[in-house]
């Protein structure tokens, strides 16, 4: 199948996805709690796209749905950052300083984490393929192990949903890790997987 045609099934996937997550903290929830229950799961979802794209390489036939992953991961994590922004830094910038010592820093650590993904998203494309060069890319598209891992310390440092959450987070990271390291069989004709 073509990688646009994948992209696009992962995204519209990862919208209507977006749309239950919504739908089931409204059924729960309202007001400001509402936004901090979707903002959390927004952030579970960026993770578990952030597990599928590094844990791809040991399903070398999910390595066309990886473009589209990555991409709905950078989504979740935009719109898991503004609904933080609205809904618990109430709106400024200045409610960050306002959160606990530890609070604050693993906000910091989350920023660092979407930043990484900002280059990645936007060279996620075959013009960039081209112009940097596949090795080039390559290189550049490591960036989501750090990116990963900085989500990681984000989540189980703020540990918003208590015990159930951080271990939700550590399961996909595991997850991620065990299946990275498995030894891969290419499929016949495909080249060296780049990231
Ligand atoms: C790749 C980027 C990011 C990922 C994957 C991510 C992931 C997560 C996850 C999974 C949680 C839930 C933890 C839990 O409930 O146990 C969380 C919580 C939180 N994140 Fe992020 N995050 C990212 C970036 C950011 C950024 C950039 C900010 C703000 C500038 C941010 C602010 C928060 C806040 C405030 C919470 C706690 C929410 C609450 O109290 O209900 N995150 N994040």
């Amino acid at each position: 199948m073509a990688n646009w045609v994948t992209t696009c099934l992962v995204l519209v996937s990862a919208y209507i996805v977006a749309a239950l997550l919504e739908t089931a903290s409204l059924l729960q929830f309202t007001g400001h709690l509402q936004g901090q229950r979707l903002c959390e799961y927004y952030g579970f979802a960026a993770c578990a796209c952030l597990a599928l794209v590094v844990g791809a390489r040991a399903w070398p036939r999910l390595g066309q749905w990886r473009r589209g992953l990555g991409l709905a991961a950078f989504g979740f994590a935009v719109a898991h950052t503004l609904l933080a922004y609205e809904h618990v830094f109430g709106g400024r910038l200045e409610g960050i300083e306002f959160l606990p010592d530890t609070e604050r820093w693993a906000t910091w650590v989350g920023l660092a984490a979407l930043l990484l993904l900002v280059p990645l998203a936007l060279t996620s494309s075959n013009f960039w393929v081209r112009r940097l060069g596949r090795r080039r890319w390559g290189r550049l598209h490591r960036l989501v192990f750090p990116a990963a891992l900085l989500a990681v310390g984000h989540a189980l440092w703020l540990g918003a949903s208590g015990v159930g959450g951080q271990l939700l987070v550590v399961a996909l990271a595991v997850a991620a890790l065990v299946a990275r390291l498995r030894p891969t069989v290419p499929l016949p004709g495909e080249r060296h997987a780049e990231h």
